[in-house]
């Protein structure tokens, strides 16, 4: 992956080419043994003016004429690329294939990101009366505090964790510790989730290579499996769901990704989950199954979520602290999962992580992306 962050020097393209470079170099790998390629990215056009990213990042990477496909699903395009790809693979269609995710957010204001960000949710319902992103998901921190207690000092206690984590992580945007009072502190943006309950706007840019275990090993001493890849859907709008407490899209796919996998929650030693607000850390740690429902903040506060506590949970610092460019980040998951189990997490490592989880989400919960990554001994 590349550095996460506001990047003034480089473009579109050359984080994609950047990223893709190291997963190559890591795989020891030439670019005539891949056969496609799968790029999540979501909203080039608003963000820099660019469609047809399929074939443009193919080209760039100099990759011509192998399949070169974008796939879009709000900021779950990078996860949703992966599960094409884990699918071209494991249907024997393709024999190796690069994944990336990319975004760059950066070069616009910050109403024409907003404005962008608010094509994954409901157009017509939800952004043309007003409300942003941020809004949508305070709903749901509002009611979730209303139903099971959840404090802001709990909420802001994910921020803290995460931050905490970035510190230890060379690629992450905000590298500095945090506490509760600069959350409590920090400026309102929509209430009662404050700039520090917020993901940032990011730049990067991440890649990584998929084949069949056998062929891997030919390339790595230590291939990581996917064990499972599970994905499902739920309304665009808020106001249609059953409750704004938990992404029923969520639970579906981590209940499928279980039983393909054959674990349970109980076995994941670390997870990469979609914070891309305090409160979607809380409700995600929930509906993964991790915690009951309404113990998320609590859960959270008592650190049972730290680094080698009961489950670590975005050790590479998560949307929060590592940044969040969107079409990037399903795809970052998945590296960040790669490096814990093959112990390269330098300085954030989890003592014999063998499981790990990713979790990417699209909108407000309308898809949902799980995949399950396990270290073959
Ligand atoms: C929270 C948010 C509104 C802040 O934007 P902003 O007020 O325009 O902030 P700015 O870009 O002017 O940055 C001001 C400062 O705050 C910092 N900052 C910005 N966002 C931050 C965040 N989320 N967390 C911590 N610090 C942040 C910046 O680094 C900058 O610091 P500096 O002055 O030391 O350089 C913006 O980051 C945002 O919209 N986040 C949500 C993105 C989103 O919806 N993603 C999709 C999720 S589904």
């Amino acid at each position: 992956m590349t550095k996460f962050g506001e990047d003034w020097k480089r473009g579109f393209r050359d984080l994609i080419l950047e990223a893709g470079k190291k997963a190559l170099e890591d795989s020891n790998l030439h670019g005539a043994e891949i056969d496609g390629l799968f790029a999540g990215t979501m909203a080039p056009g608003p963000l820099i003016g660019q469609e047809h990213a399929g074939a443009l990042l193919a080209d760039w990477m100099g990759l011509n004429p192998i399949a070169s496909t974008r796939v879009e699903a709000a900021c779950a395009s990078g996860g949703v690329a992966l599960r094409q790809g884990f699918m071209a693979v494991a249907s024997g269609l393709h024999d190796c294939v690069v994944e990336g995710g990319v975004e760059k957010m950066t070069d616009v204001s910050g109403p024409d990101v907003v404005s962008a960000l608010g094509g994954a949710g409901d157009q017509e319902w939800e952004l043309f009366p007003g409300a942003t992103f941020p809004a949508i998901y305070a709903l749901a921190a509002r009611r979730h505090m209303l139903d099971y207690g959840t404090t802001e000092e709990q909420m802001a206690s994910v921020a803290v964790k995460n931050h905490l984590n970035g510190s230890k992580n060379k690629y992450a945007q905000f590298q500095s510790p945090i506490t509760i009072e600069t959350v409590m502190k920090s400026k309102m943006v929509a209430s009662p989730l404050k700039v520090f309950d917020c993901s940032p706007v990011t730049d990067g840019a991440a890649a990584l290579v998929l084949m069949p275990l056998d062929k891997a090993r030919a390339h790595t001493d230590t291939p990581i499996e996917i064990a499972a890849s599970a994905q499902a859907s739920d309304t665009l709008a808020l106001h249609d769901r059953k409750s704004l407490t938990e992404l029923n899209a969520t639970k579906v796919a981590a209940k499928k990704a279980y039983e393909m996998a054959k674990v349970g929650a109980k076995d994941i030693d670390i997870a990469e989950v979609h914070d891309c607000f305090t409160i979607a850390e809380v409700m995600a740690i929930e509906d993964l199954g991790f915690f009951k429902k309404g113990q998320g903040g609590p859960a959270s506060e008592k650190g049972q979520t730290a680094l080698n506590a009961d489950i670590s949970v975005n050790t590479s610092g998560g949307l929060k602290a590592c940044g969040h460019p969107v079409g990037a980040t399903g795809i970052k998951q998945a590296v960040e999962v790669t490096w814990q189990l093959r112990g390269q997490a330098n300085g954030r490592q989890v003592d014999g992580a063998e499981i790990g989880l990713t979790h990417n989400v699209g909108g407000s919960g309308a898809t949902a992306v799980v995949h399950i990554m396990k270290r073959v001994n």
